[in-house]
């Protein structure tokens, strides 16, 4: 049954009221108005995290072309894994006094980002494990920057299923750090050797469709949120 999401949207026109029917909830939904906070929509950063790290990846490739297609107002930093320490609560709060250095730069882009836009593979019909371990990271304490935060999976594979089992995999995750998944429309990047050029854009209209379409998703979901 479809429910009705009453927001109100602080954008450029944060003075409108918006009613938004949504098919994902059965609940009532009333954002607060507050014109103090009230959103610009001129200044939203998202973060976005590659879960692979070779040279030559396709999700790497899928993030640089999300970056190319941000919505207005929008901007993107990405935030690199790959000098993670593997995590080790000794090394974290409040057993140690402070995190390592690369872990502290990693969270503290997180904590920048209105939301997160995550790119990976599929590993083992699951979530690399170097990302695993990234998010892992974010998570402790309670100045996680993953709580409450908006977020979207999007995936490149040169298999048939395009990531969709990591991307199911990351479920119980968001549900544990509260977060605000964006589950539609699902980019699932299939054969992705075929989709991107030498260069590494993405060649593919139809896999760029859907990248727009969920970026600009992700963006309402800020908006809503905010
Ligand atoms: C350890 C490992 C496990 C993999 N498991 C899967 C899998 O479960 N499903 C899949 O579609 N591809 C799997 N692959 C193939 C990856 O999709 C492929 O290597 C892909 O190019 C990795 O993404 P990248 O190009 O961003 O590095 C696996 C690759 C590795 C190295």
């Amino acid at each position: 049954m479809s429910g009705l999401r009453v927001s109100y949207h602080r954008s450029i026109f944060c003075r409108l009221t918006s009613y938004k029917f949504t098919a994902a909830t059965n609940n009532l939904q009333l954002g607060k108005f507050q014109n103090t906070s009230c959103m610009t929509d001129t200044n939203i950063k998202f973060t976005g995290i590659s879960g692979s790290l070779r040279k030559g990846s396709f999700n790497t490739m899928l993030l640089k072309a999300a970056q190319d297609l941000l919505p207005q107002a929008v901007s993107m930093t990405i935030a690199s894994i790959a000098e993670l320490p593997l995590y080790n609560s000794d090394l974290d709060l409040p057993i140690a006094n402070e995190r390592p250095e690369s872990v502290r730069i990693f969270r503290e882009l997180l904590h920048d980002a209105d939301a997160i836009l995550i790119s990976s593979p599929e590993y083992n019909y699951s979530i690399p494990g170097g990302l695993k371990n990234a998010i892992d990271w974010a998570s402790r304490g309670s100045d996680s920057p993953l709580l409450n935060k908006p977020v979207a999976i999007v995936g490149a594979t040169p298999g048939l299923l395009g990531t969709v089992r990591m991307q199911l995999a990351f479920l119980p995750v968001f549900q544990f750090l509260n977060m605000q998944p964006v589950y539609k429309p699902e980019v699932l990047i299939s054969q992705a050797n075929t989709k991107f050029d030498e260069d590494g854009t993405l060649i593919d209209k139809k896999a760029e469709e859907l990248l727009v379409q969920k970026l600009e998703a992700l963006k309402e979901m800020v908006l809503i949120k905010k």
